[in-house]
């Protein structure tokens, strides 16, 4: 082994170290606690607060990830706990929407592939079932958000978020071998392509489409700097989520659309230290980092260079080394007293209480970033 490498494995063991000791600690003092975003160093209960809020199964995630990885039962027995609360979510119409597999991938999939346990296996193809319900075939896409209010002007709105949701589909597919699933995720991909992805690779947040006839009327404004930026957490579901679509289908106009993504981001990432700014074409000032785009970013490479030739390999995971290792190196916080490893995370560019702060899927992607570099990591998606 070079120098280089030593280097590297050594770095990686001591922050595998940090990681479980700052996960068990973590996880002992939390009960059934489902995290969002600590206050005051710990985490309030989004559960209670909210049921139906998108990211509350990247708890779930990390505990699956933990599980797998030490094979301590008080992970799964946490897990399961965070799997029965969701129920609240699923038999709960309002508030549910296209991100069913963040939610249930981390949660009753994972269980499922892991313990076989027949009531997630149905929890699983209920939210499969609920997210193809928002089909729109007209424009062939899953509609974002919303879907329960009257008049709501979103009906024909897309986003490249919704990537990542799409193995939901493809599990449920190959579970039950009902075409139907994944022919709306194939079709959502390729429409994904057609109106988000963009020549240069960068691509936009939102799609707006007329719901009725299925022709793009306009980019709304959301998450991101502008329209026309390239919001990098946006950059991070497209990399991972067209790389997840090649994996599920062969299809390689998905692995091209990943590669692209993968080439701007690696390109304007390498410009900031390796930890993504919010937008890549934001001003100059302020500077804003966003490390839950980074860490995801990560991962999405790592899914990669597992799916290209061995020449191929070593841009992607070099990139996503370097990424792993410039966030560990500098918004890690591994007080063990305090929840929340990854900080200096950003919900949104001009949402200025959701900036600079840790968000639980950053720390759900540095986990899983950790355990591919290790090589344990749990297939989630
Ligand atoms: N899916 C919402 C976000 O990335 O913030």
């Amino acid at each position: 082994m070079n120098s280089e490498n030593i280097i590297k494995d050594k770095w990686l063991e001591t922050v595998w170290e940090k990681t479980e000791k700052k996960m068990k600690a973590q996880s002992s003092r939390m009960g059934s606690i489902i995290p969002y975003v600590p206050e005051n160093g710990r985490y309030v209960d989004m559960g209670e607060r909210n049921i139906t809020w998108w990211t509350n199964g990247f708890w779930s995630g990390i505990l699956w990830q933990m599980y797998n990885a030490t094979k301590d039962e008080e992970y799964r027995k946490l897990a399961e706990q965070q799997e029965e609360r969701l129920d609240g979510a699923l038999n709960k119409f309002m508030g549910t929407d296209h991100d069913a597999g963040f939610m249930w991938l981390h949660t009753a999939v994972a269980n499922w592939r892991l313990t076989n346990n027949e009531e997630s296996r149905l929890r699983g193809l209920q939210a499969a079932t609920l997210l193809s319900g928002r089909y729109n075939p007209s424009g062939q896409f899953i509609r974002a958000w919303g879907g329960q209010h009257v008049n709501d002007e979103r009906a024909g709105w897309m986003i490249i978020d919704c990537m990542m949701n799409l193995p939901l589909l493809y599990w449920a597919s190959d579970l039950t071998k009902d075409p139907r699933y994944k022919t709306i995720a194939i079709n959502h991909a390729y429409t994904t392509m057609k109106h988000l992805l963009r020549e240069d690779g960068s691509c936009y947040h939102i799609a707006a489409i007329n719901p009725d006839t299925g022709e793009l009327e306009y980019y709304p404004e959301n998450q991101g700097y502008s329209p026309d930026s390239a919001w990098s957490r946006g950059q991070a579901w497209a990399i991972y989520g067209f790389a997840l679509s090649y994996k599920y289908t062969g299809d390689k106009e998905f692995l091209d659309a990943a590669k692209k993504v993968a080439h701007y981001f690696i390109a304007n990432v390498a410009m900031s230290g390796y930890v993504a700014l919010v937008d890549f074409m934001a001003p100059e000032e302020p500077v804003m980092y966003d490390t839950t785009a980074s860490t995801c970013a990560a991962c999405g490479l790592l899914e990669l260079a597992d799916l290209v030739t061995e020449h191929e390999k070593r841009l992607y995971s070099e990139a996503a080394f370097k990424i792993l290792h410039a966030v560990s190196e500098k918004h890690c916080n591994w007080n063990e007293e305090e929840d929340s490893i990854v900080q200096n995370g950003c919900v949104a560019y001009h949402r200025e209480n959701e900036i600079d702060l840790p968000i639980i899927y950053g720390d759900y992607f540095f986990v899983e970033g950790i355990l591919k570099l290790k090589g344990m990591s749990f297939p989630i998606w």
